[in-house]
Formats: C-alpha cells, sequence, structure tokens
C-alpha cells in the first residue's frame, strides 16, 4: 500500500454490528464524466438511467425528451442504446491504488468495449423551449461520444408535430412546486396533453411530484410507479402505446 495514501472509509453501527467499508469509486457512482453543464433541476444520470429502463423503449423505436434541460435522459437513452457501460467515460479512485492490479481495469475496460454497439443507429430526439440548455446538451453530447447521435434544438412542447409512429417520450418537466409557478406548470401538462393526444401510437412517460397531474393532464395513467427524485417524492405516469408491429 502506498505510504502516506489517503482512503475514504465509511462506518456505518447498526445495533452491534459495524461495517466499515473502502470507497472504491471516488465520485459518486451517477458522474459519469460527460456532465460539462447543467441547468437549475439537472436529473441524476442514475436516475434519468433508470427511467429509460422503466419504459418500453427499444433502439428501433424513436425516443423523445421534450424538456431535455441539459440533456440527461436522452444522453443516457443513447449509451443504452448502443450498450455502453455507463462507467467507460470516468475514472475510479482505486484505479490509482498501486496494489491493485492494472490488468482488472484494463481487462473490464476492454470488456465493456467489446460489448458495446456503436454502430447501433438510433432516433433520440430532444427539445428544450431554452436555447441555452440546449447549447449545453449538445456540449454534453459531445463529452459522452454522442455529438451526431442525439438531435438537440430549441422548441417548446406546444409547436412538437411528427410523422413517426410508435415513439417512446420520457419527459422531466418542471414541477411547479413554488406556488407562483403552479399555473404556469398546469399550462405546460395541458399543452403536452394537446399534442400527446394526435399521436396515438407513442408511449409517454412523465416525471413530476405534481399530485394533480392526471387531473391537469386529463388522462388516467395506464401505471403509477413512486420514484425518488433525491428527496423528493415523484411519480412516473406511464400511458402506455401499442406495441409496434413485428418485423420478420
Ligand atoms: C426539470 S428541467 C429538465 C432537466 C433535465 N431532465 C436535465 O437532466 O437537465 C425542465 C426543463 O423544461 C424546460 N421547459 C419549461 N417549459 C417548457 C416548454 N413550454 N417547452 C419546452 N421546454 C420547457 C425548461 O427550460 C427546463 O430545462
Amino acid at each position: 500500500m502506498e505510504s502516506g495514501a489517503l482512503f475514504k472509509l465509511e462506518v456505518s453501527i447498526l445495533k452491534d454490528e459495524v461495517t466499515i467499508t473502502l470507497d472504491t469509486s471516488g465520485a459518486g457512482l451517477h458522474k459519469r464524466g460527460y456532465r460539462v453543464g447543467q441547468g437549475g433541476a439537472p436529473l441524476k444520470e442514475t436516475m434519468a438511467a433508470a427511467l429509460v429502463l422503466l419504459t418500453s423503449w427499444h433502439p428501433d423505436r424513436p425516443f423523445y425528451d421534450p424538456v431535455c434541460g441539459s440533456g440527461t435522459i436522452p444522453i443516457e437513452a443513447a449509451w443504452i442504446g448502443r450498450n455502453i457501460a455507463p462507467g467507460l467515460r470516468r475514472d475510479f479512485v482505486c484505479e490509482t491504488w498501486d496494489w491493485m492490479s492494472a490488468n482488472i481495469w484494463k481487462e473490464a475496460r476492454s470488456e465493456a468495449e467489446a460489448a458495446a454497439n456503436y454502430e447501433q443507429p438510433l432516433d433520440i430526439v430532444g427539445t428544450d423551449i431554452d436555447h441555452r440548455m440546449i447549447e449545453i446538451s449538445k456540449q454534453n453530447a459531445l463529452k459522452a461520444g454522442l455529438e451526431d447521435v442525439i438531435e438537440f434544438k430549441q422548441m417548446q412542447v406546444a409547436d412538437f408535430t411528427t410523422e413517426k409512429e410508435y415513439g417512446v417520450i420520457v419527459a422531466n418537466p418542471p414541477y411547479g412546486e413554488r406556488l407562483e409557478d403552479e399555473g404556469s406548470v398546469r399550462e405546460l401538462y395541458r399543452e403536452m396533453r394537446a399534442v400527446y393526444r394526435d399521436m396515438p401510437t407513442w408511449s409517454v412517460y412523465v416525471l413530476t411530484s405534481y399530485e394533480m397531474f392526471e387531473e391537469v393532464y386529463a388522462k388516467r395513467a395506464t401505471k403509477k410507479r413512486k420514484l425518488y427524485n433525491g428527496y423528493l417524492r415523484t411519480d412516473l405516469y406511464q400511458y402506455w402505446g401499442p406495441r409496434p408491429p413485428r418485423r420478420n
């Protein structure tokens, strides 16, 4: 062991049992290494990945985030779609420990590289009303190695139209937690419904802490899933569209 090296330990005590854990990661596992910029309320990367995995999305279906902020959900979807290991572009503190063989990491990284499918075609779009967020999304996607993969553009929810079918929408809109924001958030949810009503083959997933969401969206969810966004209790309102027809 390197003399003078500092190690981060966590000690937890439950009744008469003490557990000592050695931190092998360093920065939290949600930090994937691609976030160069963020907006006011970014989702943790791990949470964004979980949302994608909770949907029926498959890489041959269109994927759309209409309120993409710094692009976390589309970026995680692209990595999932191409089977890119989320730790591939970051370091872990134990990589610096001289008593851990460097080969272990080399092998793990080449295994992950071999499993990735960089040729997988994807149709992933992220839009946001705020052009600054679109710039940040593009920078983050560049850092994530996805600059030509995801289409980011400035657009408000109400202006979206599409000819595509069987797509999947995953949205993390503002929640309207401050009383003065409630009116604009309700308006946004109504706009979503007005647009998505005309897209009957799409599946829609909306994460919000706003408890009246279904009333304002004027449609009962197929399923609701309780999730904690940090300490905040939210629900993932799921509106399942039909399955795409099987291809021969
Ligand atoms: C909670 S943030 C999304 C954060 C994002 N998931 C991330 O990880 O960075 C909500 C986003 O909705 C956008 N937004 C608010 N009203 C909108 C509208 N009418 N149309 C499109 N985007 C809107 C905001 O600009 C903001 O970036």
